[in-house]
């Protein structure tokens, strides 16, 4: 099998090229500050302190995971993913990307299927449970603290029901991954001898997609692991130099830092030409905001720092957001991505050719013509002194993703690094999950559910 590697086109975020790009000698000045944030991430992954860098070397893992994804599919043809955040996005951009088929409620014949219910939508939840067969479905139950409300409460309707439909051996039903020894979760496995698999302890949601979180659903649905690991190892090599100009992650990160700090572009729009790629980018979209969005510096001063991450997808968006990105407020920077193969492709024929309007698609390939709409719409954003850079992905296959992943990730921790934060904890989330607590009743929260009733009460400016 070839190999390919993506790539980063920056030419259309640095100035002089772009006026309000950024400068090539800002860019040159921060070498040095780049040279600091790779060392201490390097030095860090040394002492075995970065474990995501270590899940795609971890080949036992790799191997247990194949082995027993394959035993426990002979039993089931669907697997659903009760896992939010960090604990589905992985899943979900995996399957996205090379399972499909891409559209909502379409079945591939004969091949198995994963629904990742990251929703309590009560309607949307007895739709899944009107549509699949309790008797050929596994539920993989993801939480790495083992106690995330929105998974827990699905847990728990479907344990009920798994027993009371399937009976005796209900149990063969659920999978268990989560932390290794800590959590309700993990002492659930012990006492009730649910298959389990396990995340590491140092490995965040979000960094999770190349632990058994995302490699267990990828599995079970036939994705070779093995080329996804080697994909990231692909990445992880190419961004272990210290120089800025070829190391992929180090580019992103710098471009992307400067044009936020230095040029005000705080919004970075993600212009995804792929169907198969939208959910990667929703992946992307929580690595990113979750991991830079920080109030404080690694001193505890006040910062406010991050850079909103927004899903754009081409050409829909073209016919909807494109008029505010040219002509509305330069607060924004653009990131297309490309997918460079498709699986399939179609030639327009060459139909009405005396019609000016339809003559000149005769002929074309669609990927052609989505691969114009793009260049066109990076032109308009040019005219309109907008930065923008592309990203390449040869082909939809696993060890493309594999490199998607890794750079998206290594490129979070060193802007992370850039903006002296800490990409790898989420304190707003966790002050949203107390009050949520304290709201539903969990014992120990109640100071915050009583402050959340104080605040419900305030109706003055209700209208
Ligand atoms: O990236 C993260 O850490 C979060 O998004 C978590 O994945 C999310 O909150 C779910 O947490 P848990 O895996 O503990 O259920």
């Amino acid at each position: 099998m070839l190999h390919r590697d993506l790539h980063l086109d920056f030419n259309h975020a640095i100035s002089p090229k772009i006026p309000q790009g950024v400068p090539d000698a800002e860019l040159e000045a921060m070498a040095p500050a780049f040279s600091q944030v790779h060392r201490a991430l390097h030095a860090m992954h040394e002492m075995g302190q970065v474990q995501f860098l270590h899940l795609p070397h971890l080949e036992e893992t790799l191997r247990e995971v194949e082995t027993r994804a394959a035993k426990i599919s002979e039993n089931f043809d669907t697997m659903v993913v009760l896992g939010i955040g960090g604990s589905g996005l992985g899943a979900k951009a995996i399957a996205g990307a090379l399972h499909g088929p891409l559209l909502p409620g379409v079945k591939k014949a004969g091949a198995k299927n994963l629904i990742v219910l990251d929703t309590l939508d009560p309607d949307y939840f007895k739709s899944l449970l009107d549509s699949v067969d309790l008797k050929r479905t596994l539920f993989n139950v993801v939480s790495k603290s083992g106690n995330t409300v929105e998974t827990m409460a699905q847990f728990l309707i479907i344990y009920e029901r798994l027993k009371k439909q399937v009976g005796e051996n209900f149990r063969k039903h659920i999978v268990m991954t989560t932390d290794a020894k800590k959590g309700t979760l993990r002492r659930l496995c012990e006492e009730e001898g649910f298959e389990s698999f396990e995340i590491l302890p140092g490995v965040g949601g979000r960094f999770s997609a190349l632990s058994p979180v995302g490699l267990f659903p990828s599995a079970f649905l036939g994705i070779s692991i093995q080329q996804l690991a080697e994909g990231a190892s692909r990445m992880i090599k190419r961004c272990a130099v210290e120089d800025l100009w070829i190391n992929p992650a180090a580019m992103l990160a710098v471009v992307t830092y400067l044009l936020a700090e230095k040029h005000n572009r705080r919004q970075l729009v993600v212009f995804n030409y792929s169907e198969s790629f939208q959910t990667s980018v929703e992946w992307f979209r929580q690595l990113w905001a979750e991991s830079l969005g920080k109030q404080h510096d690694l001193q505890g001063r006040e910062i406010r720092a991050g850079i909103t991450p927004v899903h754009a997808s081409g050409p829909r968006d073209q016919h909807s957001q494109v008029q505010l990105y040219v002509d509305g407020p330069a607060d924004k920077m653009f990131m297309f991505w490309h997918l460079e193969k498709f699986d399939a492709d179609f030639t327009v024929p060459k139909l009405y050719s005396e019609k000016d309007s339809l003559g000149y698609l005769g002929g074309r390939k669609l990927s052609e013509i989505l691969f114009a709409e793009m260049q066109a719409t990076e032109q308009a954003l040019d005219d309109a002194g907008a930065p923008s850079f592309r990203l390449s992905l040869p082909l939809k296959d696993p060890y493309t993703l594999g490199q998607l992943f890794y750079l998206l990730e290594i490129a979070t921790v060193y802007t992370g690094g850039l903006f002296n934060v800490n990409p790898y904890d989420q304190p707003g989330v966790e002050r949203g999950k107390q009050y949520l607590y304290g709201k539903l009743g969990r014992k120990g929260f109640e100071e915050f559910g009583a402050s959340l009733a104080r605040r419900l009460k305030d109706k003055r400016y209700v209208v």
